[in-house]
């Protein structure tokens, strides 16, 4: 047999797949509970892009130039050094611009269409990515906002904006190899809001560390949460609130939670009705076709 660089890594993948092929006894009681569920809920977070190559926070790719998401990702960030703040959403923002949705997210999409007429699908999100959008999720919260939209600091409004980059003075910066803790950016060269009686500086449209969540979401949730039937918990470490607490409210109020994470099910972690362990680009596709 003749081995190519591109029939190895074929081979490898397969059997990556076959390794991670869930077991097939839980598999089945899942699904038979998943067919009879009216109103299924989708919880993800940045695990579930991991394999569209964005990195997850809390993973080995996580840091950013030595610096966690949450030395970035807050106000007094922004006010002390926009430039450089700017430089790391700069940088995922390209990453993004290249990642394609994969089987996982391609899973979710599929799943709500063919069930259009018979379920209820929600997908809330963590991740900032717009991934499960263009793999075709219609019902979908971003609860974190989205790094595709930008804010205006001084009159509040909301853009959709793919430019790359989205100012010409952020063009090659980013790099998280590059060991600098500050930009050289003057912010007077940042993205700006257009209106001509406004001029403030925009900001990406994501909700930061010691931000609230916009509150009309909660009354969604309220109503999306108490009357789930199945949840699938995927890709999220749980850390971050409110998220983190709602696989434990479902479950309170009576749905079936079925996690799925790439990490074997510590001793000490939390117990749900299912736990599927694998990539879920892998999982997903399995636990999802009808
Ligand atoms: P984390 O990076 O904290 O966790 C990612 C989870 O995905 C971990 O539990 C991994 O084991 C799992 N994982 C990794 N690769 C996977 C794969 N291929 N398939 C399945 N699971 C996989 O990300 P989040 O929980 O999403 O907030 O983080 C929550 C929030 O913290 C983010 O939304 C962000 C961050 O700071 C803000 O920016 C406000
Ligand atoms: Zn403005």
């Amino acid at each position: 047999m003749n081995f190519t660089k591109n029939s190895i890594s074929s081979h490898r993948k397969t059997l990556n797949y076959l390794f991670y092929s869930i077991k097939q006894d839980e598999l089945a009681k899942f699904k038979h509970l998943l067919k009879a569920a009216k109103q299924v809920v989708v919880l993800s977070g940045a695990g579930i892009s991991a394999e569209s190559g964005v990195p997850t926070f809390r993973g080995p790719d996580g840091l950013w130039r030595k610096l966690d998401p949450s030395m970035l990702a807050n106000p007094a960030s922004f006010r002390d050094d926009p430039g450089l703040v700017w430089e790391f959403y700069h940088y995922r923002r390209e990453l993004v611009l290249r990642a394609k949705p994969n089987a996982g997210h391609i899973a979710v999409a599929e799943y709500e269409k063919r069930h259009a007429h018979d379920k209820l699908v929600t997908v809330i999100t963590q991740n900032v990515d717009g991934l499960h959008t263009q793999a075709g999720t219609k019902n979908l919260i971003e609860l974190h906002g989205n790094i595709f939209k930008t804010r205006c600091t001084k009159c509040n409004e909301v853009l959709e904006n793919t430019d790359s980059p989205i100012c010409p003075a952020l063009a090659g910066t980013g790099s998280p190899k590059c060991d600098k803790l500050t930009s050289d950016i003057r912010e007077k060269d940042l993205p700006h809001c257009k209106k001509p009686d406004c001029g403030g500086l925009l900001r990406p449209h994501v909700v930061w560390f010691g931000e609230t969540i916009d509150f009309r979401l909660f009354e969604k949730f309220d109503v999306v949460i108490s009357q789930c039937n199945v949840a699938l918990v995927i890709g999220t470490s749980s850390i971050v609130y409110p998220a983190a607490a709602f696989p434990t409210i479902l479950s309170a109020s009576g749905s079936i939670v079925a996690e799925f994470n790439i990490e074997k099910q510590s001793p000490t972690s939390r117990k749900f009705d299912f736990y599927f362990q694998g990539p879920s680009a892998v999982t997903l596709p399995q636990a999802l076709n009808d």
